[in-house]
């Protein structure tokens, strides 16, 4: 499925998802052939984006085998790379960096309101512009190689954490605190030196210390806004962890906020996949492996398998290097083991759950 805004939609298209009003009243349901009455009374409700089933419209689906057939020999990641699609997401989402360190410095020097609606507002057009919850990730995991900073990773984990709410199945109000949780949780950041942030090598434990308060200075800043609960819980305890070994209250299970709870698992994801200043990215497999190993122990176990369970299924098609060296292609996600799929290496199959020793190294 597809995320589509409503003034995108097409007669013949089907809903993917049932259809909810801003106060959450069932607008249309699930499986709804989109008619010309239909595509009014949801543009009639102000919602603003559906799921569509993909290919459902009909004139899409002849446009789609029109067009020139994708060349398979070059790697997926290449070609994502290489599409109109990821330089206009690359260069809207670097802009929208810039403006939400504008706009997150401004709250933390002026005492005006901050407005969720029109913060939340570029995370959307992303969304919209990486082709919904099911492209989201082919833009992100080619994105990584860059290094990016404190807002890049806001933004990240802004469209992440309303992925992981998308396929939590919440509501759109949800999802939306959710999206503004992601956008906020980091901005004590803005009054950390920036000689700590930027540093190239690891942190003392005095610089450490120092860096932890990122918290609870945060939440110094918008604890009297007129926003959400969650979003300034999330701001507070986005590094507690559920077996109490988190900071700064090692708070552990149902004491830590549910949004909190999706905002860690993005935040997470997005810190070990992304280039640092002192270190190179983690492959995504190694980062599932981590959170299968031991994460059910540290994350709330629905958000954390809904999360792994859809994610490796966004690398089918990658390309990956083995520890062999081997190349080959991702073909088939094994559910008992998110982290070991099947992979293709020219006309053979390696079942990487059965192969000891051997494991993605990079998806290239
Ligand atoms: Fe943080």
């Amino acid at each position: 499925m597809k995320l589509v805004t409503a003034s995108n939609l097409k007669i013949g298209m089907v809903l993917a998802s049932n259809v909810y009003s801003l106060d959450d009243q069932l607008v249309m349901k699930k499986g709804t052939v989109l008619d010309e009455d239909s595509i009014q009374k949801i543009k009639s409700f102000s919602v603003y984006n559906v799921f569509i089933e993909e290919g459902s419209n009909k004139s899409e689906v002849s446009q789609s085998h029109e067009g020139p057939l994708p060349d398979l020999t070059i790697p997926y990641s290449q070609r994502i790379k290489e599409s109109p699609e990821f330089a206009t997401f690359k260069a809207d989402i670097e802009k929208n960096a810039d403006a939400l360190k504008n706009k997150l410095q401004y709250i933390v020097n002026s005492d005006i309101p901050v407005n969720i609606d029109s913060l939340i507002d570029p995370v959307y057009t992303l969304l919209e512009e990486a082709g919904g919850t099911s492209g989201i990730f082919d833009m992100l995991n080619n994105l990584h190689i860059y290094n990016d900073e404190v807002y890049m990773h806001s933004l990240n984990v802004a469209l992440i954490g309303n992925t992981i709410a998308r396929w939590m199945r919440l509501k759109e109000s949800q999802i939306e605190i959710v999206t503004a949780a992601g956008l906020l949780h980091d901005i004590g950041k803005t009054l950390m030196p920036e000689d700590l942030l930027n540093k190239n090598v690891p942190l003392t434990e005095y610089e450490e210390k120092i860096m932890r308060t990122h918290v609870t200075r945060g939440y110094e800043i918008i604890k009297d806004q007129k926003i959400d609960e969650h979003i300034k819980n999330s701001v507070i305890m986005h590094h507690e962890r559920l077996d109490g070994s988190g900071y700064p209250f090692r708070l552990s299970g149902n004491r830590i906020d549910e949004v909190a709870k999706i905002i860690m698992v993005a935040n997470v994801y997005d810190d070990l996949t992304s280039m640092r200043n002192n270190r190179k990215p983690l492959c995504p497999f190694k980062v599932i492996e981590a959170f299968e190993d031991e994460g059910l122990r540290k994350y709330d176990p629905d958000v954390l398998m809904t999360f792994l369970s859809h994610i490796v299924n966004t690398f089918i098609a990658n390309r990956v290097r083995l520890s062999n060296g081997l190349e080959g292609d991702i073909v088939f996600i094994n559910p008992d083991h998110l982290s070991k799929p099947l992979v293709k290496v020219k006309d053979k199959y390696i079942d990487l759950n059965q192969s000891d020793n051997l494991f993605i190294e990079e998806i290239i």
